[in-house]
């Protein structure tokens, strides 16, 4: 417990030096136009740059995205460098936080008998009967010290739209995908999978809730080959027995791919070591949360398709999804704050950011 709140301690005054510091650089220094040509290997303008980009606090304030958007096309032409040091410490700050051997509901952290209070609507809880203890997998399906090594991060945004991405996102160990997203467009989002989460309101919206027929959902599901389902039953009430049906249809007509749910506790815990470290949205998006997860347990983050804004790096106009233009409910997430965390981490070398075309 000591332990405990001496960590804490010491992660306020982290956040207090950084905070500190993020006032005192609000106003970064133009930076020159380089002459020289590539490669710009840990040249002074690629880290005096990337130092800019981290020393940008939020993307409120801006007015003209012009200049951003021109500081993010630099920093992608820059070379991206890992930093071990930096990772490790995201990395142990997570598990710290939010230990992801939390992330899924399984008997090993959960007892029979017990209750789940729920991530969002705290007043309710739900009891682990002989009926839900029966839909938990004995642990993680990868256990619980396990370490991946490439994870891309697929998210949705149209920026993936003819980015020739496919390719390269096939070839990482372990690919997350968000929201049950069409894969018909496997040259630029690819066609491997291991872990796709779904949101309940889907299953409401495009499946009748799973009170009809069944088969549109599987077929989709299929898409994915055995990649794991991954659902939030315990954010919300109502989602709680669209998440069973879900359960149920899989495990009667496709049980050789396997749903699992997110453990209320582990979503809680992450939004509010987010929140502590400047997120501000009322709730955290599933692509940042699983992004979240990736640093905890990958080598490597290669990030797809993360891009809330409406024009690409050369001002042309980008759909909201790869697959639509339908906008997104205004006011639940922060992307563009997301986005710059995201951002930060790239230019620290923590993870890769891709927005561009692959090729
Ligand atoms: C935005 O900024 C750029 C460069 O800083 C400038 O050329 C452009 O005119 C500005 N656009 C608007 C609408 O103010
Ligand atoms: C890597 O990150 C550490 C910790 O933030 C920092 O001290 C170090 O300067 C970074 N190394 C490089 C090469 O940027
Ligand atoms: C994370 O959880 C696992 C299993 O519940 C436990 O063994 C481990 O000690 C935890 N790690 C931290 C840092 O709390
Ligand atoms: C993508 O490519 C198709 C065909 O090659 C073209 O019709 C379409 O305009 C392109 N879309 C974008 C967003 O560039
Ligand atoms: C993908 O499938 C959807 C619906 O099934 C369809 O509307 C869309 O045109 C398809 N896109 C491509 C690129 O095949």
């Amino acid at each position: 417990m000591a332990n405990r709140r001496r960590r804490l301690k010491l992660v306020l005054i982290v956040c207090a030096i950084g905070i500190g510091l993020f006032i005192l650089i609000r106003s970064p220094p133009e930076i020159e136009t380089p002459t020289e040509s590539f490669p710009r290997e840990q040249s002074p303008y690629c880290s005096k740059l990337c130092d800019q980009i981290v020393a940008m606090k939020s993307l409120k304030g801006i007015q003209n995205f012009t200049k951003f958007f021109l500081e993010v096309k630099e920093i992608m032409r820059c070379p991206w460098t890992s930093n071990l040091t930096q990772q490790m410490i995201y990395k142990t700050d997570l598990h710290t936080h939010c230990n992801s051997s939390m992330l899924f509901i399984t008997r090993e952290n959960t007892k029979l008998g017990q209750r789940l209070t729920y991530e969002v609507e705290r007043k309710a809880t739900k009891l682990v009967d002989k009926i839900l203890y029966d839909m938990l997998p004995e642990t993680a399906p990868w256990g619980t010290s396990r370490q991946f090594g490439r994870c891309a991060v697929v998210g949705n945004g149209g920026i993936l739209k003819n980015s020739s991405c496919g390719e390269k996102i096939n070839t990482a160990d372990f690919v997350i995908r968000l929201n049950f997203p069409p894969m018909n467009y496997s040259s630029d989002v690819g066609v491997k999978s291991s872990l796709v989460t779904i949101n309940p309101s889907q299953v409401t919206g495009s499946f009748m809730g799973l009170c009809n027929s069944r088969k549109p959902f599987v077929d989709k599901a299929a898409a994915y080959g055995n990649a794991y389902l991954a659902i939030s039953p315990f954010s919300y009430v109502i989602s709680t027995d669209l998440s069973f049906r879900v359960f149920y249809t899989m495990k009667e007509m496709r049980p050789q791919q396997g749903v699992l749910y997110i453990h209320p506790d582990y979503l809680l815990m992450l939004s509010r070591y987010w929140r502590k470290n400047g997120q501000t949205g009322l709730r955290l998006s599933s692509g940042f949360m699983l992004v979240s997860v990736a640093l905890e347990l990958c080598e490597k983050v290669d990030i797809y398709g993360f891009w809330p804004f409406p024009m690409d790096l050369s001002q042309q106009p980008v759909s909201n999804h790869y697959y639509d233009n339908v906008a997104a409910k205004q006011g639940v997430h922060q992307m563009s704050e997301e986005f710059l965390k995201l951002l930060h981490m790239h230019s620290q070398g923590v993870l890769q950011l891709h927005v561009g075309k692959c090729q």
